[in-house]
């Protein structure tokens, strides 16, 4: 970690929204005007010994790394606007001493939980599967929040809903499920194939498209004080907003790839996820669910159809996806018994 000298610097490389600075992000948050950023994403080192291009120490005493964290957050609560957003992404122990510090300079949304089974098991501990995303505004409420909605989760063979909504398929919104606080649709970048810089945690396109289209609009300040591959200067250009960035490491691999031809292929892959959402199901889905006569939004059975199965009427079934084997199977059904038959006894015969 550095503690910056202020000293003056000026921007490596500019666009026609963003500006990125090579330097100390304390440095260029104090050379920012006071409320005048919409949106801050900050995803910093997590002190885990990593080792850095730019030679900064992550291997600090917990004290001085949160002593650190405390310095920057305070310089990004000054430049944040009222109403302005702030995200916070790290590991859940350290989100969890910040949070605290936060707690009492910006107004908590939401800990959002976004879900990464690929890490390794830790002997003696739980096994860690989720990053945490800290969820702040400045002032009673966000000046932006446009979340996207979600699709149904549906099994990818039979393309049934994983979850029975029963009477209330009719009550669902068509454009899709309200977005939740667990995220498990966020994939790692490992391959090296799609990694920018081995040095830094790369961060996916979707996360970065997610927060920016929740918080903030096209035109929209959008600040992120750890550049690293520059992932989200990638997404605010591509999206339309003014960003302005900063890395304390080399800056050629992010300046390549805001060439024109890069974020031409980026767009590619946002378009086509963002093709998923906003509907209750995605496109292939829905033709797959209308041509083996499943309901669909326009096409919903009234009420809580009971169907016959077995012999017995199912009422709900819920399918779970069973990790090991990779296959969506039957948990449990709740069977509704058939209303016992007068049988009428020989006795009574
Ligand atoms: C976890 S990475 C960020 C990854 C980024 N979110 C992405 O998706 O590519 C953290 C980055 O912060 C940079 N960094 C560390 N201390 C810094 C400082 N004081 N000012 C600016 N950048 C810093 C590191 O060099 C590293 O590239």
């Amino acid at each position: 970690m550095t503690m910056s000298a202020n000293k003056p610097i000026s921007a490596n490389h500019r666009t026609a929204l963003g500006a990125l600075y090579r330097g100390d992000c304390l440095d260029v948050l104090s050379s920012l005007a006071t409320g005048s950023v919409d949106l801050i994403f900050a995803d910093p080192p997590f002190n885990l010994g990593k080792s850095y291009a730019s030679g900064m120490d992550d291997d600090i005493s917990e004290a001085r790394y949160l002593t650190w964290c405390k310095t920057w957050i305070d310089a990004c609560v000054r430049v944040l606007k009222p109403g302005g957003s702030f995200f916070l992404y790290n590991l859940p122990k350290w989100n969890l001493a910040l949070g605290a510090y936060l707690n009492e300079r910006l107004t908590f949304r939401h800990l959002i939980a976004i879900e990464m089974t690929y890490t390794l098991p830790i002997g003696g501990r739980l096994y860690p599967s989720h990053y945490s995303l800290l969820y702040y505004c400045k002032g009673a409420r966000p000046n932006t929040f446009t979340p996207d909605r979600v699709a149904m989760g549906t099994c990818p063979h039979c393309s049934r809903e994983l979850k029975d909504y029963g009477g209330y398929k009719d009550k669902m919104n068509p454009a899709g499920i309200n977005l939740g606080d667990v995220w498990k649709d966020i994939p790692p970048v490992r391959h090296p194939k799609f990694k920018r810089r081995s040095d830094a945690n790369e961060l996916s396109i979707k996360l970065l498209d997610r927060v920016i289209t929740m918080a903030s609009r096209p035109g929209d300040l959008v600040v992120d004080p750890f550049g690293g591959s520059g992932s989200t200067y990638a997404v605010a250009e591509i999206k339309g907003r003014r960003w302005i960035g900063m890395e304390l490491g080399p800056v050629d691999q992010i300046i390549a790839r805001l060439d024109s031809r890069n974020l031409t292929i980026e767009q590619g892959y946002l378009d086509e996820h963002r093709h998923e959402l906003n509907a209750l199901f995605p496109p292939a889905v829905l033709a797959a669910r209308k041509q083996r006569g499943l309901w669909t939004p326009g096409n919903i059975p009234k009420g809580n159809p009971r169907r016959r199965v077995e012999g017995a009427e199912v009422q709900q079934s819920e399918l779970i996806l069973l990790e090991s084997a990779g296959e969506y199977l039957p948990k449990k059904r709740i069977v509704t018994k058939l209303p016992k038959k007068r049988i009428k006894s020989r006795k009574s015969a």
